[in-house]
Formats: structure tokens, sequence, C-alpha cells
């Protein structure tokens, strides 16, 4: 992993994948001092986030580095016109590692291309989310006590959340059963359920929360990404068809898990909270001992 980028979820093996979540588990045990003294880290975000960027800025700074960057684009030369190009070899002088969010699909492996140094992917439109991805993962093997064979129903806006397009991707290694749950405007785009086709894996869609909940290991749920649509009528028509209620856990396997990556808009009731099932805010916390573990991995510094 030394000196690679980490653009798409599939840039890394599952043999990487299973590194860092072993990695993270000591960092969730044990957080070694200064292992990134002398490390300048820059995180770009030109899209808005609370948890990537700050768990990514928290994992770093409790590990000794230092940060560098911009949480929106207005602050900097982006406004005066300047390009990702020359913004990425300007930053890449300035730093070891370059953490990325952009509104546009394919810019993180574009940034990947021209930076000096590694480049972390944040999210990338409605592409990928890989770091979101092993936290998922890191979260689903603390819950589970496993990868292998796991029923995940992945619900809500299948179309446009990259976080499901990732975790897919990634989950298709441990041999899981899928099932889509979403309107039909939101369906998972055809090219993910090929990909699931080429793999072998089974798959189901279905527009009912509630029939076959009681499989469920983990049901992902996303909230409906207002930001990618280009008709607010679409948006309104969609935002309320899916919602989580404590009512609807009664039938659901005593260990099965409610994951979310946040932020949460209504898709989860609030009362779902004090459940035992609601594991959204560990997951978020997850995030620091995950990023710890892909940074200094990328960094070749374990
Ligand atoms: N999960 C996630 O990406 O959250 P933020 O948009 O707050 O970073």
């Amino acid at each position: 992993m030394k000196n690679r980028s980490l653009v798409s979820i599939t840039d890394f093996t599952k043999e990487d994948y299973l590194k860092i979540l072993d990695k993270a588990a000591e960092f969730e045990h044990q957080q070694p001092s200064d292992l990134l003294r002398g490390f300048v880290i820059a995180t770009l975000f030109f899209e808005p986030s609370t948890r990537t960027r700050l768990s990514f800025e928290s994992a770093i700074q409790r590990l000794g580095g230092k940060v560098i960057g911009f949480s929106d684009s207005n602050s900097s030369s982006v406004v005066k016109g300047e390009t990702l190009r020359d913004t990425i070899r300007i930053v890449s002088n300035y730093s070891d590692l370059i953490v990325m969010r952009h509104p546009l699909e394919g810019s993180a492996r574009f940034a990947s291309e021209i930076a000096t140094v590694p480049v972390i992917n944040a999210g990338d439109g409605a592409n990928q989310h890989p770091t979101q991805t092993l936290l998922d993962m890191y979260s689903i093997r603390k819950t589970q006590g496993k990868l292998e064979n796991l029923n995940i129903f992945l619900v809500g806006d299948l179309k446009y959340g990259r976080t499901v397009h990732s975790l897919l991707m990634a989950m298709s290694a441990f041999n899981p059963k899928f099932w889509f749950v979403s309107p039909d405007e939101l369906k998972m785009p055809s090219e993910y359920k090929l990909f699931l086709h080429s793999k072998g894996i089974e798959y189901f869609e279905q527009k009912d929360f509630a029939e076959n909940i009681d499989l469920a290991d983990i049901i992902y749920m996303t909230r409906v990404q207002k930001e990618r649509f280009s008709d607010p009528m679409e948006y309104e028509k969609t935002k309320n068809a899916l919602v989580l209620k404590k009512n609807m856990l009664a039938n659901t396997r005593p260990g099965m898990k409610i994951l979310h990556p946040l932020p949460r808009v209504n898709e989860i009731s609030i009362d779902v909270d004090d459940s035992e099932k609601a594991y959204y805010f560990t997951q978020a916390l997850n995030g620091v001992y995950i990023r710890q573990a892909i940074i200094c991995s990328i960094l070749g510094l374990i």
C-alpha cells in the first residue's frame, strides 16, 4: 500500500482491507503517539463535510501530524479561476499526502494522476467514498464478528449514494447477499448490478422496506442526496419514500445492526437512536481509527 493512492475501493485488495481493519483495531485499543510527527497532510474539501474531514483531521492530529487545507473552496484560489490540475500540483509541494473531496465523479482519479504525493478520495460526486467503506467494514466486522456470508440491506438513495457503491464492491469479496431497497427513481445503477453478476453475488430488489427485514444482519440506511438532483421535484417525490421507525425493528434479528454513513435527514426516526440495534454514531467514531490506519499504511509507517 506504500505510496499508493486510494481512489476507488478496488485499488486495494481483500488482503489490504483486512490489514487496514486489523491495524485500525490496534489503534482503537492503543493510540501510538507521534507516528505522524514531521508529516504534513492536506485536506482539500470542495464539498461540505463534517465526519470525513474532521475524523481525518482528528486522526492525523492524534498521531502528532500537521494538517493544512481548506473546508470551503471559496477560501482558495479556485474562486479566481485556478484549475484543479494547478491546485493539486501546488498542494503536492506543500504536503506528504492529499485527502480530497470533490463534487465531480472522476476528480479524485484525475488528482492522483497529477499529484506527486498519494491522494485519498474522500468522496467524488456519486462515484466512490472508499474510506467510508473501510470504516463501514470495520463496523460490520466489529458488530457481526465476521465479514463473510452476511445479509446486507442497502436502503434509500442507491442511485446517487456513493457509500453504497463502494461498500457493495468491497463486501463482494466476502460472499454477501444484498437486498436493494429503494424507490424506482433511486435504484442501484446497472453497472453495479453487472459487477455483482460478474462476481456471482446474489441480490434482490424491492420497494417495500418491511419485506424480508427479518433476514437482515445489517441494514445500511442512506440519505436521499438532494444536492445531486437536477430536478428539485424529483427530490420532493422521493425524500420521504423510506423512513426507518422503531416499531419496524420488532421482527429483526437480535444481532442486527443499523448503519448509516450520516448525515441523516429524516430517513431514521429519532426514536431508533436509543435502540441497541442503532450503531451509526459509533460507526462514525470508528472513522478515526480506520483513517489513521489508512494514512499510516499509505505513508509506509506500519
Ligand atoms: N459520511 C460522510 O461522508 O459524512 P460527511 O459528509 O459529514 O463527511
